[in-house]
């Protein structure tokens, strides 16, 4: 225990702190509440809270073993009665409560263990009493101690008197508290917006991962399921919502105007999904047809026209899932709400669930359809996770993943049924998978299931890997294994997990019992192919070797690295897979078979019928996870089909075979020439992904290039690849237009735009001329181009044109509107426009908002006018930062984006001796993500010096070509 801080109060200590206990009273300011008949909760004397130190969230995290952080299970609690009154009273924000405790007493102990952070816990009212027949008999509490690293609060029983909890026994542990509503976005907090130009205050809840334990004490490991009835306290002007319906409403003894909304009890769930908000609201009731529960969305009033698009797509998810997962959706009613400020992203509270505005508020009018696709996938998430992480829960956090990284893929599926239009699964490769195997590629990732124990350490798994790979390996395990016995199989899951919890062996040993009963042929079980995915870092190139003589094809497979360091540190892991390959050479035949994770295994030889003037493909539709990598002549095969007809590969392959070779040249696997010929047939491409593939992994060059004499070589040729479809597509929409044509549409035009198109450049200036003449007219800027039409007038405009975009920034009333017009705002080239930027955004007064510094940060980290100001700025104010921004992830996204173009020996300097000189601000919880950020600036010098003249040198010689033919 010796690691642990502690403070202890005991009973006979706390006479002696009375006047804090007054002062305290006083601090809450509802004496007359208190007084008044003391009815529920009271807060007559708290006991000294030691401050929470800043230690957990910022500075070096102890590493703690497993069985310290965890809470011993002695005791079980298995119902929760929590009462809770938000003060929502400037200068006051506070919270006063109270919490009973059921619990069962599975072994003899002299004490309790629970979690509680941030709480001032009231002494004299913990009280432990017996349950049963017999006469409540109420246990003598000796002492509560804090112990501030892992956030327990200790309830010892008299040791004098020998006084324990019996086993099989069950007890009722009562207390009062007060906590804080606080200004983050973590526990229970206050959250501000104006509307009809008044300021206006909420309280609003978010546990996940562990702040359930800042809001009140509770058992806060997600295997502690416990049933709980809420009561939350509010002004008669308010409403509260909590994860149940509301079923009484009482008066608060001693307050005028406010009352209790007492909520049904709820089904058996962990603590990070209880959930309440407090809020002037207005409801809004959706139409769910026959189904057995009510749907109900609730935004502010003035944003109620916002709701209609999520009031649809709501009900119609949850009745998918429902068929889906063939297990109705348990809870008599579902909420969702849209939080004006402070809030990003969304979560998946059991029957109350919370978002930002911005991913959950659309308007047809100002809002673009990528806008709607963001709000599908943050519904159909949100509400994939009332089964997979509510219904059942993952055991522990280092199971994260089962819960992210499946949603993240299931909810595709939903997508595609409720705005089919929107090609959501079609999308997954460019937005999942691409995606994360640029992070899996550094040695400093890590694999999906990791051990954890810190809460610092917890929040860290929040990342890529467990979302966006969990995504793209449960795709690959829906389809060696079939979609049917996929489905079946999580149905058997959850069923036989369902209130419980789970670790992934279950979904394993689910799936596998449901692939022997469709008889489905897997090498091995589900398990043994599934643990190289999960428990190893990293995912395979596969290199695919023909013999043109023989016939035969060798398979090998060996870990893609972007960058080998010359580390000698021994990795005792063999980086082999169980990898499921597909290959065809028509698109029509499908070859399958399997490459094994031992090593005798290593070369796998295929005989087959190919005439050596076929090409052939492998991982047909980039199911697997894994690159791959051919010999020259199938390159040039492959090559010489795009450039005749490139229709005769599938959409999706065309944007794996141009983004698995980029990255093969990258990473030194493949020599540039071969990827750099084939975005010569990219001049025919009209779909959106080969090129949304083709452009994100030429971005790399951009970004190495920008600030070198060859940067104009590059523009010339992507402009020269890219004119044709400008041409076609045009600058303005159409209403024939599909959803991935619009896309494609921005895509070009943005490209063309920032790489000097003049066409496009004069033409966006005039729109937001025009814009700027008339700013009430929505018609003028498309939403879809109005990111880059803002963007591109700021970037060749002065002062005018930036204050006008942060004016319609500030008067907008829509969320995502708002967002695109503050990234637009980074686009400025005046350094001047840049460094007030940075001035303005830390200070809320100025028109930015807390929640959009970091944006703002990030966006001018990616302009090569503003990243060195922006890095400067960054280690000027850290440590600022760090005590404004409540998450440490968001900070980690910050640096990444701040040094990712780092490409000099002077940057790696500067950006090591940083690192060195703040271990203690950021060795903690960004230890992973600063790694990975040294990292990533080492790969980008070593393929400056590997591969920058080879590049140049092509793109000397292409830029003169007349025409672009293959090389027969
Ligand atoms: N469970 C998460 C919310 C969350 C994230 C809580 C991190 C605590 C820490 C939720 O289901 C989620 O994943 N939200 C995502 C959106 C999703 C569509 C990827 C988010 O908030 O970004
Ligand atoms: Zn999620």
């Amino acid at each position: 225990m010796s690691a642990v801080l502690r403070l202890t109060v005991t009973k006979c200590r706390a006479s002696g702190i009375v006047v804090i206990l007054i002062a305290c009273l006083m601090a809450v300011g509802l004496s007359v509440y208190f007084l008044a008949g003391r009815p529920y909760p009271t807060a007559n004397s708290c006991s000294v809270s030691p401050k929470r130190p800043s230690l957990p969230s910022f500075g070096a995290a102890p590493k703690i073993a497993q069985s310290v952080i965890r809470l011993p299970r002695t005791v079980l609690p298995h119902h929760y009665d929590v009462r809770l009154l938000p003060i929502l009273e400037k200068g006051n924000f506070t919270v006063l409560g109270r919490v009973a405790i059921d619990l069962q007493c599975v072994e003899e102990t002299d004490r309790i263990v629970l979690h509680s952070s941030d709480i001032k816990v009231d002494l004299k009212s913990v009280q432990v009493i017996e349950q049963g027949e017999m006469a409540k008999n109420m246990l003598s509490v000796e002492s509560i101690d804090y112990e501030t690293v892992t956030e327990f609060l200790i309830i010892r029983l008299n040791a004098k008197h020998k006084v324990k909890l019996a086993k099989r026994t069950n007890y009722t542990l009562s207390m009062d508290f007060v906590g804080n509503l606080t200004d983050t976005s973590a526990g229970f907090f206050r959250s501000v917006y104006v509307e009809y130009g008044v300021e206006r205050y909420m309280a609003v809840s978010q546990m996940e991962p562990t702040d359930a334990r800042r809001v009140f004490p509770c058992f806060d490991e997600p295997n502690m399921k416990a049933i709980f009835t809420v009561s939350i306290g509010r002004h008669r002007d308010m409403t509260a919502l909590s994860n149940m319906p509301l079923i009484d409403t009482t008066a608060i003894d001693g307050m005028q105007d406010f009352y209790w909304d007492h909520f049904a009890p709820t089904l058996l769930m962990s603590t990070y999904l209880v959930a309440f908000v407090v809020a002037n609201f207005t409801k809004i009731e959706a139409d769910v047809g026959n189904a057995n529960w009510k749907f109900n969305i609730h935004v502010r009033t003035s944003a109620v026209s916002q709701a209609q698009y999520a009031k649809v797509i709501g009900p119609k998810a949850q009745a998918f899932y429902e068929d889906y997962f063939q297990m109705p959706f348990p809870l008599p009613k579902q909420d969702m709400i849209a939080i004006p400020s402070a809030f990003v992203g969304a979560m998946e509270n059991w029957g109350l669930l919370t978002y930002g505005e911005s991913v959950l508020l659309y308007d047809a009018d100002v809002s673009s359809l990528d806008d709607r696709q963001t709000v599908v996938e943050l519904v159909t998430h949100e509400l994939a996770h009332q089964w997979f992480g509510n219904l059942v829960t993952m055991d522990w956090w280092s199971d994260l993943w089962l819960k992210e990284g499946f949603t993240s893929y299931i909810e595709c599926l939903a997508a595609e049924h409720v705005d089919p239009s929107l090609e959501r699964l079609e999308q997954f490769v460019t937005s999942a998978l691409h995606t994360v195997m640029r992070l899996d590629a550094l040695e400093s990732s890590h694999p999906i299931s990791v051990l954890v124990n810190h809460p610092d350490e917890i929040g860290e798994l929040f990342d890529d890997i467990s979302y966006k790979k969990g995504a793209a390996i449960t795709r690959m395990l829906a389809n060696f294994i079939g979609a049917k016995s996929f489905r079946n199989g999580l149905t058997h899951y959850l069923r036989i997990h369902q209130y419980g919890n789970a670790v992934q062996d279950d979904l394993w040993n689910a799936l596998d019992r449901q692939a022997d009963l469709d008889q489905v042929f897997l090498p091995t079980n589900v398990k043994t192919i599934m643990d190289t995915w999960t428990l190893k870092m990293g995912f395979p190139v596969v290199t695919v070797q023909r013999d043109y003589c023989s016939q035969n094809v060798t398979i090998t497979q060996k870990r893609f690295l972007v960058r080998k360091s010359n580390s000698t540190t021994a990795d005792p892991t063999v980086y082999l897979w169980w990898t499921p390959l597909t290959y065809t050479t028509d698109f029509r035949t499908i070859g399958s078979t399997w490459l094994a994770e031992n090593q005798s295994s290593k070369n796998l030889t295929l005989e087959f019928e190919i005439r050596d003037d076929e090409w052939v493909i492998f991982n047909v539709n980039e199911t697997g996870y894994y690159r791959v990598n051919y010999d020259a002549r199938n390159w040039h095969l492959i090559a010489k089909q795009l450039m005749t007809n490139h229709t005769a590969i599938s959409v999706i392959n065309r944007a794996q075979i141009m983004n698995d070779a980029l990255n093969l040249a990258r990473a030194g696997l493949l020599v540039y020439e071969v990827p750099l010929n084939l975005t010569k047939y990219l001049e025919r491409e009209e779909e959106f992904l080969p090129w949304e593939a083709t452009l994100t992994a030429l971005s790399y060059l951009d970004s190495m290039m920008k600030r070198t004499p060859g940067y104009g070589l590059l523009k010339n040729y992507v402009l020269k690849i890219l004119s044709p479809l400008y041409d076609s597509l045009g600058f303005v929409n159409r209403s024939s237009d599909s959803h991935l044509t619009g896309k494609l549409r921005r895509k070009v035009v943005e490209s063309c735009c920032s790489m000097g198109h003049k066409d496009c450049i004069t033409k966006a200036i005039d729109s937001y001329h025009r814009w700027m003449s008339d700013p009430q007219n929505t018609t003028i800027v498309p939403a879809m181009l109005k990111r880059v039409v803002a963007c591109t007038a700021i970037r060749h405009g002065g002062e005018v044109e930036w204050d006008f975009a942060f004016q319609r920034f500030r008067d907008s009333n829509v969320a995502s509107e708002k967002a695109t017009l503050l990234s637009s705002l980074s686009c400025t080239q005046e350094s001047w426009i840049i460094a007030r930027m940075l001035e303005m955004c830390l200070n809320p007064t100025t028109g930015f908002r807390t929640q959009d510094a970091l944006d703002v940060i990030k966006t001018l980290a990616g302009n090569p006018i503003g990243r060195f100001l922006t890095f400067n700025f960054t280690r000027e104010k850290w440590l600022e930062m760090t005590k404004i921004f409540s998450s440490i992830h968001n900070l980690a996204h910050v640096f990444e984006s701040v040094t990712k173009a780092f490409n000099t020996d002077m940057e790696l300097k500067e950006l090591s001796d940083f690192v060195g000189r703040n271990k203690e601000l950021l060795v903690s919880a960004m230890t992973r993500s600063t790694q990975q950020s040294i990292d990533r600036v080492r790969s980008n010098l070593s393929w400056m010096k590997q591969n920058y003249r080879h590049v140049v040198n092509w793109l000397q010689k292409a830029n003169t070509d007349v025409t672009f033919q293959p090389s027969t």
